[in-house]
């Protein structure tokens, strides 16, 4: 097979396909110990050693001694010493979906002549198997995988990481092998990523490529700054310890050693609890401050564990139960530039529609040209495409022992690609390019859309489609037109029946009551954001007091600032944004009224003041509040109720069904937890209840 060729081209002819996937195979084992440049997923990696093993065992004509499926990873690198481990480091088997897992269980059973075990589900933690050897308790050799049989030493690297003790208590075993995980948070990661990007460098595909990376260091000093984690999962050689009869006596055991567990491991009886363990896990990944690629299940019991052994490359004790990739590789078609409503230009990936991390995606951003540049991205690359959980899915970078001869460097254009084909302006010190003209089409119908959108007007069914046949026919100019758009006029419209039009103009007659802070917002005013506009609301009450203000008294209202006071300046010093505030006070649209302001300033004057100065954030329910009325009891009293967690919160409020991304948040940042029942008490108090 060519070099140039896809992972997703492969041949059908099945001796071609076999040819074909083992030379794709064995160039990613070669490559994973290079380390510096993005590689196949680990996902895509799977796929192809798993069709490669189907295949084979389909045609046992094909099979030859030197397959990749007959090794367990790659060889390990001429840069740092062979140690050969005392103990065997053996892959686990996979499966990807409930089906597998209960085969798996199944062979269990019948493994120990029908007898269920007791088992334990551990998370699959996205890092770097590691042995760690202790001698008379000291930390003497710390090594990788490599192949499972012979792995690398990185003893001085390891050494660095904060996890690892470097010395155990005088109970320690004479001979003591710890395996676990090395890993990378997730806010290292994201840190890392920054400052790369930042110098215009490649940035790392994920948190597992950057620990294997960070381990590699020639400088241990290099891998410090790294800020590696570890989780211990696993015994290896033990020389001289106690029996154990379960594998949570062993975790017991080297937590008292001062081994880092993980908090999340449980015993889980049946079948059906592991299916349901992993199915949580599946949907709550994302709130834990480090990856995971899915679940690890392990038979507890260490005498069943005897009985069931290992085959050639797992234990059959054991299964690690995988999640869908969340990166996956696709053909990179072109790069694209949109126009948001403030001018700023997108660069964006025209992909290969490809599944992952739960949606097809056939579009992907690219931030800006700085981004484009750091991350080489030609169109005709094969690319790793990332989506994680809700987040918009991103192109990481490409493969590049995949990319085609001739692929050129993109060129950011130097033209809008509106109709009007307006110059494309970067000023110097700005990471944006803009386009800088006012009567742009694409930025208008961008305001448009997002005077619509969920976060401002909220009207339904003026989506992007609707808007661009609106102003396409003419019908529309600016989002104060839409208020005079009549049924007869959207029913002209292709796609549109009276129905649909009578609904469409209904809804947005509906959304001219919409609360000052939502108009405020809508008006996509550069820098404000829908807590500033709520801020700004609910200091000047109406729209026309919040731009009559000085920038000075805008400025000092919490949560607002400098930028966002003189921008709302500029915005409002062009003649076409006035008109274009005094036709939608002329439609109706709701700019707040005088006499609520007073009534406000009344109310508010009797409130004592006990929470100025201080963030407290809800989740979960409060008993005899609504969401809005406990942030309004919070705000009435001089506080600001923002929606998540940081260093900063006074105090989270926890109530029933709350949120295990804000209680993780708050237990890394130290941030006091006030149960609901307790609301009362904190907010009249403005002291946290003792
Ligand atoms: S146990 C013999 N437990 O998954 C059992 N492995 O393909 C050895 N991994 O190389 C592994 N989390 O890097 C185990 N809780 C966990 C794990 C875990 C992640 C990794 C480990 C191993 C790979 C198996």
């Amino acid at each position: 097979m060519a070099d140039t060729a896809q992972p997703h081209d492969l041949p059908d002819d099945p001796a071609e396909r076999v040819g074909a996937l083992r030379a794709v195979i064995a160039r990613a084992n070669e490559l994973y110990h290079e380390l510096d440049a993005p590689e196949l997923p680990d996902a895509e990696y799977d796929l192809l050693v798993r069709e490669l093993r189907a295949l084979e065992a389909d045609h046992p004509e094909l099979a030859v001694d030197d397959s990749p499926t007959l090794a367990v990873g790659g060889a390990p690198s001429a840069t740092f010493s062979p140690v050969v481990h005392a103990v065997p480091m053996t892959s686990l088997d996979n499966a990807m979906d409930g089906g597998e897992l209960r085969a798996w269980a199944d062979r269990v059973v019948r493994g120990l002549d029908g007898t269920v075990p007791a088992f334990v589900a551990e998370l699959k933690f996205d890092g770097l198997a590691m042995s760690l050897r202790y001698e008379a308790g000291r930390l003497v050799q710390a090594a990788t995988r490599g192949d499972g049989r012979v792995g690398e030493d990185v003893t001085a690297n390891v050494r660095t990481i904060a996890d690892v003790p470097q010395q155990l208590p005088a109970a320690a075993p004479e001979v003591l092998e710890v395996r676990g995980e090395v890993y990378m948070s997730r806010e290292v990661f994201e840190a890392l990523n920054e400052a790369y990007l930042a110098a215009g460098e490649r940035p790392l595909v994920n948190p597992r490529n950057a620990a294997a990376g960070s381990l590699r260091q020639k400088d241990p000093a290099m891998t410090a700054k790294r800020r590696l984690s570890f989780w211990a999962y696993q015994l290896g050689e033990v020389v001289g310890g106690p029996a154990f009869a379960s594998h949570h006596d062993t975790l017991y055991f080297l937590r008292g050693l001062g081994f880092p567990i993980n908090p999340q491991v449980r015993a889980l009886g049946t079948i059906d609890a592991v299916e349901a363990h992993c199915t949580h896990w599946e949907r709550h990944r994302h709130d834990l401050a480090y990856e995971i690629d899915g679940v690890v299940i392990k038979v507890d019991d260490l005498a069943q564990r005897e009985r069931l052994g290992f085959t050639s490359r797992a234990p059959r004790w054991a299964i690690a139960y995988k999640f869908p990739p969340e990166e996956r590789t696709t053909l990179l078609r072109d790069i694209q530039v949109s126009v948001g409503r403030t001018g700023r230009t997108t660069p964006f990936a025209v992909l290969e529609p490809v599944f992952v991390g739960g949606s097809t995606v056939s579009m992907a951003t690219l931030h800006n040209q700085d981004q484009v540049a750091a991350k080489d991205v030609r169109p005709g690359d094969t690319v790793i495409v990332r989506k994680a959980g809700d987040v918009i899915p991103e192109v990481v970078g490409p493969v590049l022992s995949l990319r085609p001869e001739g692929a050129l460097p993109w060129i950011f254009p130097t033209t809008c690609p509106c109709p009007i084909e307006s110059l494309l302006v970067r000023l110097p010190g700005e990471a944006d390019t803009r386009c800088v003209e006012p009567g742009c089409p694409f930025q208008r119908d961008q305001r448009i859309i997002y005077w619509g959108s969920r976060g401002a007007m909220d009207i339904e069914g003026l989506g992007e489609r609707t808007v661009m046949q609106l102003t396409r026919a003419g019908l529309v100019h600016d989002a104060a037109d839409v208020y005079s758009l009549t049924a007869e006029q959207v029913a002209g419209l292709e796609g549109f029946g009276q129905v649909s039009a009578d609904k469409l103009v209904a809804a947005i007659q509906g959304s001219k009551d919409r609360p000052l802070p939502k108009v405020l917002t809508a008006l996509g005013i550069k820098h404000l954001g829908p807590a500033a506009s709520q801020a700004l609301a609910h200091e000047f009450g109406t729209l026309r007091r919040v731009f009559e203000a000085t920038d000075e008294e805008r400025a000092g209202v919490d949560g607002v600032g400098d930028v966002i006071a003189a921008a709302l300046s500029r915005w409002y010093e062009q003649p076409s944004n006035r008109e274009f505030v005094d036709r939608l006070e002329a439609a109706g649209v709701n700019f707040g009224s005088e006499e609520e302001v007073l009534a406000a300033l009344a109310a508010r004057a009797a409130i004592p003041q006990t929470l100025t100065g201080k963030a407290v954030v809800v989740t979960g329910a409060v008993p005899g509040y609504t969401r809005e009325g406990a942030e309004e009891a919070i705000t009435s009293r001089g506080g600001t109720s923002p929606g998540s967690v940081s260093k900063k919160t006074f105090a989270l409020v926890v109530g029933e069904g709350a949120g295990a991304s804000k209680l993780t948040k708050a237990e890394q940042h130290g941030v006091p937890q006030v149960p609901a029942e307790r609301f009362v008490e904190l907010i009249e108090s403005g002291e946290l209840p003792g």
